[in-house]
């Protein structure tokens, strides 16, 4: 059967790596999440105290640090330098922290060549801010997922306590509307809908009717490619 690759982009908590992950274990696809490299590269940097707003310095740090996702059955784990970091990733100061690191012109065009490395060739399901109009500009099918601000804080709160991680809900309300404010404001790659995206709005949807209707979506694609 024909494998197409699948785009999912939005704003922090609007669902995407839970649907992204459901959709490419319905369809065994590949799932990678672009957001997890950029926190992976976050969590070094906050390591080795490299100034996150040195594009120069983080670059190179990016040149010399492994990171590799591997596949599980909760998403990708993540690996620094063969270190597991995947729960270390969300926490809240490289929470905190991401969305400057992500920022930088030199970051972006290292993690991209990354990220478009990893889809080649086969049926893969990404998700972040940039995938369909910079990662994969001709990903077959191209989603964009967005929610309300209260929404995506209120499920954010949630999956922090089922966690057993820091869950204070104005907090979560904040970070998510200062990282959508800096994400959809940066000057390189910044969030924003492909043209030819579609979006859904999953304000009042469970995770598995949206995968169910990407899927359906896929499906159509896969037809006719
Ligand atoms: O999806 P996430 O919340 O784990 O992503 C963390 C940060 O990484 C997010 O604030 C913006 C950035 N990011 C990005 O700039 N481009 C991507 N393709 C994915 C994430």
């Amino acid at each position: 059967m024909n494998k197409i690759n699948i785009a999912i982009d939005g704003p922090a908590g609007a669902g995407k790596s839970t649907v992204a992950k459901t959709v490419a274990s319905l369809l065994q696809y590949v799932y990678i999440d672009t957001g997890a490299m950029y926190r992976a590269l976050a969590w070094v940097a906050l390591n080795s105290n490299t100034d996150i707003q040195d594009d120069s310095r983080l670059s190179a740090l990016l040149h010399n640090t492994s990171i590799e996702l591997k596949p599980s059955s909760i998403g990708n784990r993540v690996f620094v330098n063969q270190e597991e970091v995947t729960e270390m990733i969300r926490s809240n100061e490289v929470t905190a922290a991401v969305s400057d690191v992500s920022a930088h012109a030199g970051v972006r065009e290292q993690m991209v060549k990354k990220q478009q490395k990893l889809a080649e060739g086969k049926g893969a399901v990404l998700d972040g801010r940039d995938i369909g109009t910079t990662v994969l500009p001709k990903a077959e099918l191209k989603i964009y997922l967005m929610a309300s601000v209260e929404e995506r804080a209120k499920r954010r709160h949630i999956e922090n306590i089922n966690k057993g991680r820091d869950a204070d809900l104005q907090m979560i309300m904040d970070d998510i509307q200062s990282r959508d404010q800096k994400d959809a404001n940066r000057e390189i790659s910044p969030l924003i809908k492909a043209a030819d995206a579609i979006e859904i709005d999953t304000t009042k949807l469970s995770a598995e009717q949206v995968a169910k209707r990407i899927q359906d979506l896929a499906e159509e694609r896969i037809r006719v490619v």
